[in-house]
């Protein structure tokens, strides 16, 4: 059923992974599908609001009414989240983002090298994208994260809420088979400063109709 809880509001999402090159032809990246990100997108666009959509490079159709800007690696993701966070009232960080990035890009394609069986990439660390929305002094949505974690999945979780300053969290136990990167399905728990609730495994599209509830009744409730 329709769920106007988001009318005249302006959402914005991250959904899916980044990659961060190492050279012309090769990156890293995770398993990210993009699944989770785009049910939210489609339903806050259901429930009225204004959405747009930042997406790493992943393969679904933009939902229906929804504003969608492509990128590709953490960087491109953090100015494209930073110009549309301006405008927002509620932000979710639902993307994938990599942690770390190559130290350095090569312009060519790096040769193995034939004298030698192991090899050393630099990492650096990549800018945290929803810490810098949930830090800002003027212009902060509510803003809300995902924490995707293999264990101690609820302390860990709220750690991130804390650590990160979000007003929300939703712990992602990404463990299991009936959940997490690439699944239709997941199993979730929505955790902010007064207390936890755990929703029971559902196919994301209908997880999204209940966080995007959840979310607006937290943020926009008087
Ligand atoms: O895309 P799907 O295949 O549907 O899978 C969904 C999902 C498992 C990717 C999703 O539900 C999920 O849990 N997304 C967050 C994945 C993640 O990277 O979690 P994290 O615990 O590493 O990060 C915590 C939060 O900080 C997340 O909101 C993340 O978007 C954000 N973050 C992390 C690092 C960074 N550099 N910038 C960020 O904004």
């Amino acid at each position: 059923a329709a769920n106007p809880s988001l009318t005249g509001k302006t959402v914005v999402i991250t959904a899916g992974p980044t990659r961060e090159a190492l050279d012309p032809v090769r990156f890293l990246s995770n398993h990210s599908s993009g699944k989770m990100g785009f049910a939210l997108a489609a339903a806050a666009r259901r429930a009225g609001a204004e959405v747009t959509l930042i997406a790493g490079p992943v393969s679904l159709a933009t939902p229906p009414g929804v504003k969608r800007i492509d990128v590709v690696d953490s960087r491109e993701m953090r100015d494209a989240a930073e110009r549309a966070a301006d405008l927002c009232d509620l932000f979710i960080a639902a993307a994938a983002v990599a942690d770390f990035r190559p130290a350095t890009v090569a312009e060519q394609k790096i040769k193995k090298q034939d004298d030698s069986e192991e090899d050393v990439v630099a990492l650096v660390k990549n800018p945290d994208i929803v810490a810098g929305i949930a830090a800002r002094s003027s212009r902060r949505p509510f803003t809300v994260g995902f924490a995707a974690e293999t264990e101690k999945v609820l302390e860990h979780a709220r750690g991130k809420l804390v650590r990160k300053k979000l007003d929300l969290i939703i712990a992602n136990d990404v463990s299991t088979e009936d959940g997490g990167f690439d699944s239709d399905r997941n199993a979730v728990t929505v955790i902010d400063s007064t207390g936890s609730e755990t929703l029971p495994p559902a196919l994301k599209t209908e997880l999204a109709e209940r966080l995007i509830e959840i979310i607006a009744a937290r943020a926009f409730a008087q």
